[in-house]
């Protein structure tokens, strides 16, 4: 199976492309950069929000997974070419070639500003916490509108923190494995019932969030759990500040960003 990665270079495509290779997939990357060690990988350098690039670069794979985008809270315009006009390349280019299925990583912090005490699935209304959750947003709605208009086939992953392990008492509960995210990765390659669907991407984590369900009932099965990474993490890190609302909510700091007001206003609603 001959996959498209787009924002390969980055953090997530790195070890994601590692995973693959090792599941045997054939990989084609796109990137505005040049990945480190390319290891019988195709490489196309060029951007997303160029069309004609992304038309070459899916032509003759059987899925994409598209990473790449705009990755911080950067200014509106920065989200708009990589997450509104980026991402809509994307699946355009997919429909064009007929490629049936793309995996898409959207991001926890779509729901960001949800309080933390409330364990929420993927059914509940969005609370972006930023410009950047905002976008994502949008490209999860994409997959919803090119699988029912256009046939394609879509998972919309909402990544917590893919790392090699947690960094911090928040993270203790968005974490994700690189083995784990590379199996919801495959779920959404391959699960032959899958039209659309959005799950968090996170590990078994005790501290988690999230109701998962929707990622369970595709047969996810998450082999890693934050906790074993808790008391090493805990010890080295400070209390969180109760006056910063991104202690309160899910999103941490992009919900701190610009924040105006009194914390209580997320209990609200
Ligand atoms: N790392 C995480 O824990 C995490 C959490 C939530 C969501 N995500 C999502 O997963 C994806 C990958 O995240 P990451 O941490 O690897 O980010 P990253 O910033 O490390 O990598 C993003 C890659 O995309 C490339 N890129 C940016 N704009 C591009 C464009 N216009 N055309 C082509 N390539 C472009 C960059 O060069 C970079 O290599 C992103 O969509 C991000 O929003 C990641």
């Amino acid at each position: 199976m001959k996959i498209l990665m787009t924002g390969a270079a980055g953090v997530v495509g790195t070890a994601l492309r590692h995973e693959l290779r090792q599941r045997g997939y054939a990989l084609r990357l796109l990137d505005i950069r040049e990945p480190a060690m390319l290891d019988g990988e195709e490489f196309i350098r060029g951007s997303i929000a160029d069309a004609a690039v992304v038309a070459e670069a899916v032509s003759g794979v059987n899925g994409v997974v598209h990473l790449a985008g705009c990755t911080t809270d950067a200014s509106m315009p920065e989200q708009i070419e990589g997450n509104i006009v980026g991402a809509t390349n994307v699946f355009e280019a997919a429909r064009l070639s007929g490629v049936e299925r793309v995996v898409f990583a959207s991001s926890h912090h779509v729901v960001g500003y949800y309080p933390r005490r409330r364990r929420i699935g993927t059914n509940v209304l969005l609370r972006p916490d930023s410009r950047y959750g905002l976008t994502k947003a949008f490209g999860e709605q994409l997959g919803a509108l090119y699988a029912d208009k256009y046939g394609l086939r879509c998972l919309a992953i909402r990544i917590g923190f893919a790392n090699n392990r947690p960094a911090d008492r928040r993270r203790l509960a968005v974490w994700i494995s690189w083995r784990d995210l590379a199996q919801l990765v495959e779920i959404g390659l391959r699960h032959e019932q899958l039209r659309y669907a959005v799950v968090y991407g996170v590990s078994d984590n005790e501290r988690s969030f999230f109701d998962n369900s929707t990622a369970f009932d595709l047969g996810y099965a998450p082999q890693d759990n934050a906790e074993a990474f808790a008391a090493e993490i805990l010890a080295g890190v400070p209390a969180e500040d109760p006056d910063a609302v991104g202690s309160h909510v899910i999103g941490g700091h992009f919900a701190n960003g610009e924040y105006d007001g009194s914390v209580s206003r997320v209990y609200e609603w």
